[in-house]
């Protein structure tokens, strides 16, 4: 399905949303299922008021790395540096935490509620270099809508 019609839906899913922790799953699967190169997307959220990230709901295998300190790896350093963080290729990273030795790239988009930083989307590819900033536009306009149900 191309961006644009996954914004439709996930914009209506959103603003039909009754249940956070559903809806966060719900766009979670239907990234994975809709994007080819998409092969894990998941949300982590700050826990609480302590310097980690906690894992959300999320599609694809599961993953040990449920707690990520700030700082650490791509998802810790985006949780401190507020901005996007895109990895055409992981082993090129010294900072990084790999979750599994099929992904080749990743992306992490900060979600931001009143100007905090307050958690990410994070996607991991099987394949090399496949991002572009339509994926940096498409996710940080799933983000911004995501924000709203915070
Ligand atoms: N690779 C991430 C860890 C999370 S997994 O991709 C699910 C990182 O370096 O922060």
């Amino acid at each position: 399905m191309a961006f644009k019609n996954l914004k439709t839906k996930i914009t209506d899913l959103v603003e039909n949303s009754s249940k956070v922790e559903d809806t966060l799953l719900h766009i979670c699967t239907l990234l994975k299922s809709e994007v080819s190169y998409y092969d894990w997307v998941g949300f982590y959220f700050k826990n609480g008021n302590k310097n980690e990230l906690k894992l959300g709901p999320y599609a694809g295998t599961p993953t040990d790395h449920t707690i990520i300190p700030f700082g650490k790896g791509i998802c810790g350093q985006v949780a401190v540096s507020n901005k996007n963080f895109v990895v055409p290729d992981v082993q090129a990273q010294d900072n990084y935490i790999a979750c599994s030795i099929t992904v080749k790239s990743e992306i992490v988009i900060p979600i931001f509620v009143n100007g905090e930083n307050v958690g990410q989307i994070d996607i991991d590819s099987n394949t090399l270099d496949p991002f572009s900033k339509k994926d940096e536009d498409f996710l940080e306009f799933i983000c911004t809508k995501v924000a709203t149900l915070l």
